[in-house]
């Protein structure tokens, strides 16, 4: 990236957690102005079929295992967690929903109301009522999941909570309790999906799927697009009693689509993701320090923990000086994001390392 007088800087976040394939890849650039050249907006999503919609939707569907079959696009994450918490009331016609604490889900009120942490919640009161939150791999806090629950709702990998990768044993036991219950599982992988924990999706390293997944982000390859997805069956929910279960004007936008399948195509052709672990070693093995505390994180979505937040911006401001752009997590302040493009090569880590370092040293000491 470039600032207005030309100075160059290397992006270790993607925007956050959005720019997989790189800024300004020419394949997904000319799929958009290919889009663009054809048709931009031409209708309320769903009202007609239109072909980048339903390209993306096939490829996505391609992908994923066969519960996950229908795709409802959406602006943004936020309005995909809305869709989603909707769906699993319609669909179980339960009201209760379980959420986790140092969740994040987005801004909109729904989303606000199932995020885990207070501070950013109080001032906006009263929100969506009906709402439990337990604590992340917990096991015994599983036994709040019961009958009357509609939904519990879930990042597969904590992002905004400072990057917390939950135990195999417990995302299964999580999948099981939802399957006893009745309840619905909503995967949120609006920040880890599309290889940035080194799978395509980040269900994927703990053996379960979910009822509904949630995408965003990386999902448009650098546009705005969101999605969730279901199964036919449970997708179907929203089409009758009443109909048009949630409608949204600019959902799916075609030019937004046909950027999101080209940067999925990328992703696929160039095995992007099969890149990401020996990128992810590399970065361990250069960030040791007596000052970094715990590096933490899957992939590509890692966590570098120093003793306060006051330390943490000191050391990330210096990094931005140096050309190094990262920042820190809404709940978990004395830890530095490190989510750069897939396409980040080991000569650039071992250089942003240094950064890192030589800030650390500076700062530090
Ligand atoms: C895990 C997760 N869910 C949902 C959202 C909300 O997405 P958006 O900002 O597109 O509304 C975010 C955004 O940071 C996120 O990290």
């Amino acid at each position: 990236m470039y600032d207005s007088q030309g100075n160059a800087y290397m992006d270790l976040i993607s925007g956050i957690g959005v720019s997989n394939v790189g800024h300004g890849n020419p394949y997904v650039v000319n799929a958009i102005k290919d889009q663009v050249d054809k048709y931009m907006h031409l209708m309320v999503y769903g009202e007609y079929v239109q072909t980048p919609q339903v390209r993306f939707a096939e490829k996505l569907v391609s992908l994923l295992p066969s519960g996950l079959a229908s795709v409802y696009f959406t602006n943004s994450g936020a309005e995909a967690v809305e869709g989603a918490l909707k769906l699993a009331k319609r669909f179980t016609g339960r009201q209760q929903i379980i959420a986790f604490n140092n969740s994040y889900h987005g801004s909109t009120h729904g989303a606000l109301s199932v995020m885990g942490n207070e501070v950013f919640k109080q001032a906006y009161r009263p929100l969506l009522p009906g709402i439990r939150f337990i604590n992340f791999n917990n096991m015994d806090d599983l036994g709040f999941i019961d009958q009357q629950t509609a939904c519990v709702i879930v990042e597969t990998v904590q992002g905004e909570a400072g990057v917390r990768v939950p135990d195999i044993g417990y995302m299964q036991a999580l999948r099981a309790r939802c399957n006893e219950t009745g309840a619905l599982l909503i995967l949120d992988e609006i920040q880890t999906a599309f290889g940035r924990t080194g799978k395509l999706f980040a269900f994927e390293h703990f053996g379960i799927v979910p009822d509904i997944l949630l995408l965003a982000k990386a999902l448009g390859g650098g546009m705005p697009v969101g999605a969730f997805i279901s199964s036919h069956k449970i997708m179907s929910a929203l089409k009758e009693n009443p109909i048009l279960g949630h409608i949204t004007t600019f959902g799916g936008h075609p030019v937004c689509c046909a950027a999101g399948l080209a940067a999925l195509e990328v992703l696929i052709n160039d095995n992007l993701f099969d890149t990401v672990p020996e990128k992810e070693i590399l970065f361990r093995e250069n960030l040791i320090h007596p000052a970094i505390k715990q590096v933490r994180g899957k992939g590509l979505m890692l966590a570098v923990e120093f003793e306060s937040f006051e330390l943490n911006k000191k050391i990330i401001d210096r990094c931005i000086e140096n050309g190094v752009v990262t920042d820190w997590f809404l709940h978990c302040s004395n830890a530095m994001r490190i989510a750069p493009p897939l396409i980040i090569s080991l000569d650039e880590i071992n250089k942003a390392c240094d950064v890192i370092l030589e800030a650390v040293e500076l700062v530090a000491y």
